[in-house]
């Protein structure tokens, strides 16, 4: 577990062990032939690193700039928005796979899909680190592309608690798009509530369960196959549920 913010946790008791990287969060400077490579913990906080290269100029993830989690987490969904994702700054990763073994991987040999990596943990694997790439750039230029990026996020939900886009975007469609046109905005079970600014981020307004998120999932899910024919797949990760999580 990283950050937890793409993240739908059972109620009750979860059965296997959890290991939470909040504390491997160093993050290592190295300038090679004017490359920066930046070496992060899993558990860096992505803040971190968008902190540390608006300072130094460095770019490469402000349009990731706003994206909350950590190094683990956004490289196992392959975190990313419209103008790209994670995965094209990243030059290696390291994880301990379920036996113990430590394994390096080169960019080159991961396989990358929209919101998806080749490192799920079901197996017991887990990411320990991994470095990016970044270049020298001006101060202003960064930071420019940072408050873009920020911009673009005021269409979302901001102070309120989410877990980011709950569904996977449709081939050549939007699911917050389907979700609004099928009336899913303001829907609610108990404390779980369709945004009203975004259709695909659902808020916890107040004492919602997961299963009270569950329902409205499955509830919008639906609506939205009722309306259009498009079965949504969900982009939120689920724990402690019975895998694969039922949608309907
Ligand atoms: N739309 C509606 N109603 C809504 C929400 C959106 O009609 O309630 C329409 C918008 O008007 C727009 C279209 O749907 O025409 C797309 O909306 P938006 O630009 O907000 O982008 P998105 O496809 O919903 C994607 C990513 C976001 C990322 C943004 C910005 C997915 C599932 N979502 O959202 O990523 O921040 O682009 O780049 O890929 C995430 O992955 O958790 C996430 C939030």
């Amino acid at each position: 577990m990283g950050g937890g913010s793409n993240l739908l946790i059972n109620d009750g008791t979860i059965e296997t062990p959890v290991l939470h990287t909040a504390l491997m969060n160093a993050i290592n400077v190295v300038v090679e032939s004017g490359k920066i490579l930046l070496e992060c913990g899993a558990g860096t906080n992505l803040k971190q690193i968008f902190r540390l290269a608006l300072d130094e100029a460095w770019s490469g993830l402000e349009f990731l700039a706003g994206i909350p989690g950590t190094v683990g987490g956004a490289l196992m969904g392959n975190a990313g928005t419209k103008h790209g994702t994670i995965a094209e700054s990243v030059v290696a990763v390291r994880t301990v796979e379920a036996n113990g073994a430590l394994l390096d991987w080169d960019a080159n040999d991961i396989e990358w899909g929209y919101r998806t990596s080749p490192f799920p943990n079901l197996g017991g694997r887990v990411i320990v680190k991994a470095v990016f790439s970044l270049r020298q750039s001006e101060k202003e230029q960064v930071l420019e592309r940072v408050k873009m990026a920020i911009t673009e996020r005021k269409s979302q939900p901001h102070g309120v608690k989410t877990a980011g886009c709950v569904f996977k975007n449709p081939q050549g469609d939007t699911a917050g798009r389907l979700l609004d046109r099928s009336g899913c905005k303001g829907l609610s079970v108990r404390g779980a509530v369709v945004s009203r600014k975004h259709a695909n981020f659902f808020e916890n307004a107040g004492g919602a369960t997961a299963d009270d998120m569950v329902e409205l999932v499955r509830l919008c899910g639906k609506r939205v196959y009722d309306a259009f024919g498009v079965e949504l797949k969900l982009e939120i990760k689920t724990m402690g549920f019975e895998e694969p999580f039922p949608l309907r």
